[in-house]
């Protein structure tokens, strides 16, 4: 594994590659890697002839009261699980790198509607730091192929938005999240949980769970369904940003008494357990 942290260097690989006509796919992450990470990596040896991963704990897409500082930095251990991967290059740029004007004037990507809903609400700013960065990214690696997780789902689709309207010439890959054993969804983030907010982290995926079945059921209204998950994460002790029913394609959330012509359906959490803020969702098809 070629590790690089210079653009031009990067530029010069892949130029390379080009040449030989190599297929590339890129996973960006931010690092502290789990085996949802992982899984990204797995999938990209399957659209790709070169796999490419950055790491780049991205300080534009942080609000300020939150955990830039403190966010979990563990490069040598993500090398070690990359390189038995067997990934070609890891892009461990510096900020310089990715942001070479050092003035506060960044230029930002804005995708508008999807960025100021439901994480965007929460995290202002948070989504032209993530669409800012993933451009920079995508130019820089220049692949024929990007995969990304649906655990952050509005993620996902601000990068879709992001790639259509600008025309990026890249395919953009989904892939299902990868879950701990009792259902959590793995974060880098559950580290912060202690103990017993371990324990209880899970009841979210659960929700999700018995949400889908009673939307399915069909026996009561979206807010019924909404209220209740609420009620039982609120009781648990968690503080819940949101609980939403929501059409997968633009996250629209779904009006109650529920449309009978959606039907790709995605049901979205988060919530807080002390001071660690937990996302999830549950894509639901019905037919
Ligand atoms: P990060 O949180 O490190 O996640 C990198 C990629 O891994 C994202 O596409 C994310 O959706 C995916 N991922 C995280 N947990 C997952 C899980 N449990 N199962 C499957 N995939 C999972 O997301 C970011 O970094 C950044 O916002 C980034 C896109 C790199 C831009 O800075």
């Amino acid at each position: 594994m070629n590790v690089i942290s210079s653009a031009d260097d990067l530029r010069h690989q892949v130029a390379s590659w080009a040449q030989s006509k190599s297929k590339i796919a890129f996973v960006p992450t931010m690092g502290n890697l789990h085996e949802g990470h992982l899984s990204l990596v797995r999938a990209a040896h399957q659209y790709g002839d070169k796999v490419v991963v950055s790491i780049f704990v991205n300080p534009l897409q942080f609000g300020a009261n939150e955990d830039l500082a403190g966010y979990p930095r563990t490069p040598d251990a993500d090398k070690v699980l990359l390189q038995a991967e067997g990934v070609d290059v890891l892009f461990l740029p510096g900020e310089k790198e990715i942001y070479p004007d050092e003035s506060d004037q960044q230029v930002l990507i804005e995708v508008p509607d999807l960025d100021d809903i439901l994480e965007g609400k929460n995290r202002p700013g948070h989504f032209q730091g993530v669409a800012t960065v993933v451009k920079r990214l995508l130019d820089l690696v220049n692949p024929d192929v990007a995969i990304f997780g649906k655990k952050d789902y509005q993620q996902l689709l601000v990068i879709r938005r992001l790639v259509a309207d600008l025309g990026l010439q890249v395919r953009i890959e989904g892939l299902d999240t990868v879950r701990e054993a009792d259902g959590l969804a793995m974060s880098s983030r559950n580290k912060y949980l202690s103990p017993d907010e371990r324990q209880l982290a899970p009841i979210i995926y659960q929700t999700l769970k018995e949400s889908a079945a009673l939307l399915v059921s069909g026996t009561e209204t979206v807010a019924e369904i909404i209220g209740r998950g609420r009620e039982i994460l609120e009781k648990k002790g968690f503080t819940v940003d949101y609980l939403t029913v929501c059409r997968q394609n633009d996250l629209a959330p779904l009006a109650t008494p529920m449309e009978p012509n959606e039907k790709a359906l995605v049901i979205l959490i988060a919530a807080r357990l002390g001071t660690t803020r937990l996302i999830d969702n549950l894509e639901l098809n019905l037919v």
